[in-house]
Parts: C-alpha cells; structure tokens; sequence
C-alpha cells in the first residue's frame, strides 16, 4: 500500500536563480529536501554543478543550468532547457541579485541600469517567462527574495533599496494580475545574512559583534533562515497567502527604538541574547 508523501514539495518542479551558492544555494537545498526537483539557474556555472552536487548527493534530483537573469535571451534558452530536462516548473524563486556600494550624488547611469537589470528586471524576466505555463496549468508559485531595505533605507547602497522596493511592488501586481490563474506571489525580505556577497563585510575584525548588537535573536542570519521561509510561501501550506511579504531579520526592524537611550527604561537584569 502506498502512503501520502509527507514532504511539502513532493515531486514538485522548483526554479531557483541565483542558486550557485548564498541564500539560493540553500533555499535550492531546502526546496530538494522537501521534495522538490530543483533546476539550478545561476550565471556561475561552476557553482551551479556544485549545488546540483550538494542536491544529488542527498538523494534528490537536481539539475544545473547557466543563465543569466538580466538578459532575456538567456532566460528564455533557461527556461526551454528546464522544461526539457525536468518538465515545466510549478515554483519559481527570483533571489539573483547584485549589490555595489554607491552613492547616489555620483553614482553613474550605468551602475543605476547594472543593478536595476539583474535585481528588478530579471526578476520580472523570470516571472513572464516561467509563469507561462504556470497560467496555463492553472498553478503555480513564485517566491521572490527581496530584502529588508525595500522598506528601510541603505544609506551608499546605490540602486540596491529601489531595486527590492521595486521587487515588493512587482509581487504584489504578479499576486493581483495572476491569481485568477492559480498563480501566488509572494516575497521574503531578509535582514543580515551571512552570504558570500557579505562575506567581505563580515570578516572584517569587530564587523560581526557590532551588527549582533542590533538583532534581538542575537545573531547574523544564515541562508537556511531565509529558505525555511522561502519553502513555505512555496508550499502549499501557504495556499492562502498572496501579494504579501515575510520579514526574515531575527527581529532586527522591530528593534530601532532600542538603539537609542531613555532613560528610565533600561534594565540591567535582561537574559544575553538567544543564541539558537
Ligand atoms: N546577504 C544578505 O545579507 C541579503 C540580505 C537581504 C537580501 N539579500 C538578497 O538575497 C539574494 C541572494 O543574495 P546572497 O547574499 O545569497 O548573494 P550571493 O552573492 O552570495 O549569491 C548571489 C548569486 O546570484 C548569482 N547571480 C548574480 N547575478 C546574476 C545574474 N545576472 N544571473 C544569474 N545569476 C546571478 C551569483 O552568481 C550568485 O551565485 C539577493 O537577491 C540579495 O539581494 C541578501
């Protein structure tokens, strides 16, 4: 007798851009571990193999294809590959992103176009070309990772904030435009996370305690947070959920009027912060 699967995403087919490694390298391991069949969709080709690797190697199935997210062509010769090798994908997350420090008095057109065309634009890309034949299915579900600067503001971030507000707004028409078609998008918004874009930042002596201090959970976060949240908005444990975002951030934005004195509210006999 055969029994239900018990994984969220069983045999499901799931796109991740982004993949290579980062926040998308782990929610592509996640989504697998759920059940999913994941393609591997990144630029680096070589990081690519390397998550298909870390994929198949626990069982699951896995493919890598390079793509890049800001060209349309690319995209389009993804998608054809993905469906294909794995068949059309019901899930798709936009994660690929790019950041460059910039200030906005000096920052060039080019630069602005550079991150605008990886972060916004290819996400858009990705959404009309894979939720094609989501609409024609009459399901599917695209997750998008943005980030918690949609909502606050990254001082020398160049394009990086209007890029992910962008991405908010751009979920929310998908959620509106496409849901007639059983098609939900949803973002995730994540705080500080430990990935190799931030490595550099990380690294630096000192760099990592001073952030702690903001994040009431009482540490940086790691890709696997932010693919537990991006697993759910992919599973149908989310059905209900559409056009919305979840804040990934251990508290981090709920925490600014702490970081400034008033007296009279201090105590002395708070717990150190959770380390889980
Ligand atoms: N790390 C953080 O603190 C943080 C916080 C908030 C949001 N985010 C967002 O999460 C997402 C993933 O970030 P990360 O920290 O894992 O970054 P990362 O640099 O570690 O990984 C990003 C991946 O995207 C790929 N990529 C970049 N441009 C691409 C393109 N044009 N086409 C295809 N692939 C491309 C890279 O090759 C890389 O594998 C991004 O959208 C980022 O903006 C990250």
């Amino acid at each position: 007798m055969s029994h239900p699967s018990h994984e969220s995403l069983a045999d499901r087919i799931c796109a991740v851009t982004g993949a290579a490694k980062g926040i998308g390298r782990g929610i592509a391991v996640a989504l697998s571990r759920e059940g999913g069949r994941v393609a591997v969709l990144d630029k680096d080709e070589a990081g690519a193999h390397e998550t298909m690797r870390l994929i198949t190697a626990g069982g699951a199935t896995a493919i890598a294809v390079t793509c890049d997210t800001s060209d349309p062509a690319s995209v389009v010769a993804a998608r054809k590959e993905v469906a294909a090798r794995l068949g059309d994908p019901e899930v798709l997350v936009n994660n690929a992103g790019i950041t460059r420090p910039s200030a906005l008095e000096s920052m060039s057109l080019s630069e602005w176009n550079l991150i605008l065309s990886v972060n916004l634009t290819g996400y858009f890309l990705c959404a009309q070309e894979f939720g094609r034949a989501m609409r024609a299915a009459g399901r599917g579900v695209l997750v998008h990772v943005a980030s918690i600067m949609a909502h606050y503001a990254n001082p020398f971030a160049g394009a990086y904030g209007p890029s992910k507000a962008g991405v908010m707004s751009l979920s929310r028409q998908l959620a509106a435009e496409w849901a007639p078609y059983g098609v939900r998008s949803n973002c995730v918004l994540p705080g500080l996370v430990r990935t190799p874009m931030t490595e550099a930042m990380y690294s630096q002596p000192g760099i990592t305690e001073r952030r702690v201090v903001s994040v009431p959970a009482g540490r940086i976060g790691m890709p696997e947070d932010i693919a537990q949240a991006a697993v759910f908005l992919a599973s149908p444990q989310s059905a209900y959920i559409n056009g919305t975002e979840i804040l990934v951030d251990g508290g981090f934005a709920a925490n600014l009027m702490s970081l400034i004195p008033r007296a009279g509210f201090e105590r002395s006999d708070m717990p150190s912060p959770h380390h889980s």
